[in-house]
């Protein structure tokens, strides 16, 4: 029985998107959260108390081999210089076609109900896909006054793509945190997709069965559904739980599922504590309980395993030349003028190559 809920969640359809990532069908993809850019990844950061919102979301001060470039004047934001790093990490000139990066955003949910009543089982307010709780909806506002002073005076990036739990929880915190900032940033709107895979685990308690797919739309016109999203929800039963097991499988199916149809850098998801746990884990970043309403920030790494592994297997997609590079081979990097490549073990290395076209 518990196999068939996980297989039921994995046959879900990706969303239905113009583009997905070709060179990952069929193969496996390994995440890897790159230590060095966020606080919470370090273990000096205890997670007890950690607030988002007195850490600039976590964003180590540091420098990044970009500025030199980017940054000649010294005059940009610590956003803005990671922005371009990351934009350069994704170059086509200096990577290979098998490694992606993403900046990942997961948020959990404002205190609902179910939180702050757990004394009250069984009273409707718990019962079944409970909302927010008037301090739940003070989490929200908190990060999106939050996110909006960070735009304004620190230049943070837009998020590219949102995605949410469909937990009435998850919706109505997303909405409250992002529908009303102003999103000048072109492609960036607010349009979240609703998928199954960041839902939390699927115990008994009737907090975790989500509401239809109808009283979604209505409560949210402009949010959308990842392809094949049942009406109602067939995936938690009232007799069986779903296995940590399963949970895992299901946190890793996700990610996988949205690093495959989305192209985006910059995502924000809106989940659960026991989801991010779950997605923390399948992205290989240390366990950091979040309180409701917290945040959390991590640069990810993504590797389409190759089986066989091929030759060039040991050279790194960074490269770096004294001059513009005169091409790029796929799956090699940027060729110098000098007829020299030089590879860099890690992204946090020297001064990067240049692409024309940057
Ligand atoms: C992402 O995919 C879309 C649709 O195919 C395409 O127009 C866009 O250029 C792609 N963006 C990146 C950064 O690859
Ligand atoms: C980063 O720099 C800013 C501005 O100088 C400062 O306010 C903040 O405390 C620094 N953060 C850390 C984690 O050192
Ligand atoms: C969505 O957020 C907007 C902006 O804060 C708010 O006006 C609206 O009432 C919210 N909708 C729901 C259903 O919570």
């Amino acid at each position: 029985m518990k196999t068939s809920l996980a297989a039921a969640l994995l046959a879900l359809a990706p969303a239905a998107v113009a583009w997905t990532w070709a060179d990952a069908e069929g193969k496996s993809i390994k995440f890897t959260s790159v230590p060095g850019y966020f606080v919470q990844d370090d273990e000096a950061t205890s997670p007890t108390g950690f607030d988002y919102a007195t850490a600039n979301f976590g964003l180590v001060n540091r420098t990044y081999p970009t500025d030199k470039r980017f940054d000649a004047a010294g005059e940009k934001m610590q956003w803005q210089r990671f922005e371009a790093w990351v934009k350069h990490l994704n170059s086509g000139c200096n990577k290979k076609s098998n490694v992606q990066y993403k900046v990942l955003f997961m948020g959990r949910h404002g205190e609902g109900w179910h939180n702050a009543a757990e004394s009250f089982y069984g009273t409707p307010a718990w019962n079944a896909d409970p909302l927010l709780t008037p301090a739940g909806e003070r989490e929200a506002y908190k990060a999106n006054a939050y996110f909006k002073e960070r735009y304004k005076t620190q230049k943070m990036p837009r998020f590219e793509s949102y995605y949410t739990s469909p937990l009435s929880r998850c919706t109505v915190t997303a909405n409250l945190t992002f529908a009303d900032i102003q999103l000048p940033a072109a492609g960036r709107p607010f349009v979240p997709i609703v998928k199954e895979g960041f839902r939390e685990g699927m115990t008994l308690h009737t907090c975790n069965r989500r509401s239809s797919k109808t009283y979604i739309s209505e409560m949210f016109p402009f949010y959308q559904f990842e392809a094949g999203f049942t009406e109602s929800d067939e995936l938690w039963h009232a007799s069986e739980s779903e296995t940590d097991e399963a949970f895992a499988v299901r946190a890793k199916a996700v990610l996988d599922d949205v690093f495959v149809t989305d192209n985006k850098s910059w995502i924000s998801v809106t989940a659960h504590s026991g989801a991010i746990t779950q997605l923390l884990a399948a992205l290989n970043h240390r366990p950091f309980r979040l309180a409701t309403g917290q945040i959390i920030p991590v640069l990810v790494k993504e590797v389409i395993e190759r089986q066989p592994t091929p030759v060039f297997e040991a050279h790194e997609p960074y490269s770096t030349c004294d001059a513009p590079p005169i091409t790029s081979i796929a799956g090699q990097g940027c060729v110098c003028p000098t007829g020299t490549t030089s590879a860099l073990p890690e992204p946090t290395g020297s001064e990067p190559a240049e692409c024309s076209s940057d």
